[in-house]
């Protein structure tokens, strides 16, 4: 579990960003938050990394831009802005303690909150290349127009490494960013985490020794939310502002087209000394990440179909945190012999990206992730990716200036391998073409095709 979560912490990368204030609820019901997405940054420059033919960390993958939450924690408010990261549980932003140079932007100061209580509890947030020392309190959270109360806020003191604090991706980004655009402070300006996984990640424990941590499980107890799901609209890339939006609560219709299909949430909660009772007693006990069983990754290109053989305890993990997608290097190589042809493709050893002619943005090609299926009868899920939907200009701003493309999954890094079920990280690369519905109160995950977007679906 605890590599499981490192992994998902090492590929924090991209998160989604909103607006403090909340927009009118529509049509929507009551008991929904609905908060406009904000990406910061469009320029979707790629990172290289210096150490050739290296699979280890993932963390410089960083591209041009991300999203962020933006949330006022204690009384009165302390203003942070957090990467939403649904690959982990707990809530943690920097404190006074974490000096200037690791932590440079808002740092909280419980001293000026009359609603903070402190606790003992401290816990080590481990990540590729370093790691942060995180001490909670309890405190008051609000974003949107709601107010969480008694929220566990990890206060971090001390972060190392190449991470997720601005202060450390800075200079990690000086120092392996070899393409024309150099990354800002300002680009990266997150800081901070909101984790959105089930519970039994969350690190914080409540008297009684249960898990208790993660926010939107306040959300559902303090009844601040009636429906259990929150819902996850990207939006186009190429937009500035407001490119999405997040729903505690809800769905919007509106966002996308067809209708929404869904496939239970998979049980990676794998030991026994967990109880719970009542309507959620599933998502407390038997999950962890948001991750669905996977059955099979095929290649379809007229008539011409391939399996790209996985093994049996595989998942697919919808992560928010992490831009690019990645899967397993030799099932990448199955997908691209079978489309391209072997000779037709390359490996950049200095980023560990694949490398291709952008012309393969015209293939006619797609991708399968097939995957179990929530409806009754029927127990194949298919997302169909079409596979030039999946290739993104390397050196140019658009395709056609570009001399070369790249693939948007990358190969897994090695400590994946460790983890009790092979993990395929389906991230942004894949998930902005989705309209997702992570549903706690039935533990399945729903998908439809995000409005503008092209993916179809199948059942069987
Ligand atoms: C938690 O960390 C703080 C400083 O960060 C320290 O003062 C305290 O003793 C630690 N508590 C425990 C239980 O280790
Ligand atoms: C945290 O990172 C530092 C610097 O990389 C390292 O020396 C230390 O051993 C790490 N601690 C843990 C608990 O991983
Ligand atoms: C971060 O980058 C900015 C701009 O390049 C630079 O001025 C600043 O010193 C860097 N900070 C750290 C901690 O490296
Ligand atoms: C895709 O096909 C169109 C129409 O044939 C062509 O104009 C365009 O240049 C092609 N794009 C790439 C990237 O090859």
């Amino acid at each position: 579990m605890f590599i499981m979560k490192l992994i998902i912490l090492t590929s924090v990368i991209l998160c989604i960003t909103f607006l403090t204030e909340a927009v009118p609820t529509g049509s929507l019901n009551s008991g929904v938050i609905r908060l406009p997405i904000t990406k910061k940054h469009s320029a979707d420059v790629l990172i290289k990394r210096g150490d050739p033919g290296s699979f280890v960390s993932d963390i410089y993958s960083i591209q041009g831009s991300e999203y962020v939450v933006h949330l006022d924690i204690g009384t009165p408010p302390q203003k942070f802005s957090v990467f939403l990261d649904t690959g982990s549980a707990d809530l943690w932003i920097p404190s006074t303690k974490c000096d200037t140079a690791q932590c440079p932007f808002s740092r909280f100061d419980e001293t000026l909150s009359s609603t903070f209580t402190p606790t003992d509890q401290n816990f080590t947030l481990r990540y590729g290349g370093g790691n942060s020392t995180v001490t909670f309190g309890i405190d008051t959270v609000s974003f949107g127009g709601v107010t969480v109360l008694n929220q566990p806020v990890g206060l971090a003191s001390v972060v190392k490494g190449a991470g997720i604090l601005p202060g450390a991706i800075n200079f990690t980004l000086s120092a392996i960013n070899t393409s024309p655009k150099a990354l800002t402070l300002e680009d990266v300006s997150s800081n901070g985490l909101l984790g959105l996984a089930f519970i039994r990640l969350a690190e914080y424990k409540n008297s009684n020794e249960n898990n208790y941590g993660s926010l939107i499980f306040n959300m559902i107890d303090q009844k601040i939310i009636t429906e259990p799901i929150f819902s996850v609209y990207l939006g186009n890339p190429s937009a500035l502002v407001n490119s999405g939006e997040i729903i505690f609560g809800g769905i919007d219709s509106t966002k996308y087209t067809g209708e929404l299909l869904y496939s239970p949430v998979a049980k990676t909660g794998l030991s026994d000394d967990y109880s719970s009772t009542g309507p959620l007693a599933s998502a407390y006990i038997y999950h962890t990440y948001w991750a669905t069983y996977a059955y099979s990754i095929t290649v379809k290109d007229k008539g011409n179909a391939i399996d790209a053989k996985m093994p049996s305890d595989s998942v697919f993990m919808f992560d928010t945190g992490t831009k690019l997608s990645y899967f397993p290097l030799e099932i990448i190589v199955n997908i691209m012999d079978a489309i391209l042809g072997p000779e037709n493709y390359g490996v950049d050893p200095r980023s560990s990206l694949f490398v291709l002619d952008c012309s393969a943005k015209n293939s006619t090609a797609s991708i399968q992730l097939n995957m179990l299926s929530s409806h009754d009868t029927l127990n194949t899920l298919t997302i169909n990716v079409p596979f030039g939907n999946l290739v993104f200009p390397e050196d140019g701003t658009s395709i056609e200036e570009s001399s070369i493309c790249y693939f948007g999954i990358r190969a897994s890094m090695s400590m994946l391998t460790e983890n009790p079920f092979t993990s395929y990280i389906i991230g942004n690369t894949i998930l902005r073409q989705l309209y997702l519905v992570y549903d706690i109160g039935q533990t399945r995950i729903g998908f439809a095709n995000a409005i503008g977007n092209d993916i179809t679906f199948s059942l069987s």
